[in-house]
């Protein structure tokens, strides 16, 4: 169980001491700058100010995702498949000042983005519409940076979920890789030049990972930076974290920037 601690209430080592206080042990992740692993899984009411928003549950490898786009005072930015809101909330906990719309698909699912926001006292504009045709919910003012953690196989949270082993077919993967391309493509022209686009999943296959990143940049000549980080391996396109025994899951992230026309 790992914990994502909201820095602007508490410091990490601050939040420790808390939890430590309350008899639970835990330590700093070594990659995330928010995360804590606790050596036991809790009830989370038991953990010090869960109901005020200090803490979340969310996985190391997860908790990169506002790490990698590092969101900047007075940016406009999109999450494109928001729900339930982890990464929607860790934006706002890594910079208070931003404009976040919050987009799922899935109106249900995305009903838990407003308690996430609410339960940690952020804001973002909600709505709900296909990330794939922004003409039905994009104003036309371009966003400074967008992260499209996309729907994928999960393969890389396997040890979590094991019932996604039966539940996959072989045929799922390429369908999922066109739905990826899909979003990528709808999802580019909102982003202004120079904009970054951070594309992730918790996927460990090529197809839905470099794969749909290299095609993509073919298609677009968007650039590619490849996630600077001490974990998983690197490729030409992004960085692959992969399950850790004791540590995070597997994870894909590529960071893309849209040149400035000349
Ligand atoms: C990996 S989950 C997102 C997890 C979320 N970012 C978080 O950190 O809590 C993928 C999400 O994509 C949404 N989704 C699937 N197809 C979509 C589409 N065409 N447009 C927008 N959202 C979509 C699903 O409803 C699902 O919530």
């Amino acid at each position: 169980m790992t914990l994502r601690i909201a820095t602007r209430q508490v410091t990490r080592e601050d939040y420790l001491h808390m939890l430590a206080e309350q008899g639970i042990q835990g330590h700093a992740t070594p990659f995330s700058q928010t995360g804590i692993q606790l050596e036991q899984p809790v009830s989370v009411d038991d953990l010090p100010q869960f109901h005020e928003g200090w803490a979340s549950v969310q996985d190391e490898a997860a908790q990169l995702a506002a790490q990698l786009l590092a969101p900047r005072d007075g940016e406009r930015i999109l999450d494109a498949c928001a729900a339930p809101g982890g990464k929607t909330v860790a934006l706002l906990e890594a910079c208070g000042d931003i404009e976040l719309l919050s987009l799922d698909a899935d109106a249900a699912r995305h009903a838990r983005t407003v308690e996430y926001l609410n339960r940690c006292h952020v804001h973002a504009q909600v709505k709900t519409g296909d990330a794939g045709d922004p003409m039905n919910w994009w104003d036309g003012r371009p966003f400074d940076a967008i992260l499209l953690d996309a729907p994928c196989s999960a393969t890389g949270v396997l040890r979590r979920h094991p019932d996604i082993r039966f539940l996959r077919r072989q045929e799922d993967i390429q369908a999922l890789a066109q739905l990826q391309a899909r979003l990528l493509d709808a999802l580019w022209p909102t982003l202004r030049p120079g904009g970054r686009l951070l594309y992730a999943t918790c996927s460990v296959l090529k197809a839905e990972n470099d794969h749909v990143i290299e095609a993509f940049c073919h298609r677009s000549h968007a650039r590619v930076r490849v996630p600077e980080l001490d974990s998983g391996v690197a490729s030409a396109w992004g960085r692959q974290l992969l399950p850790q025994l004791n540590g995070h899951d597997g994870f894909y992230y590529a960071l893309l920037e849209k040149p400035v026309q000349g």
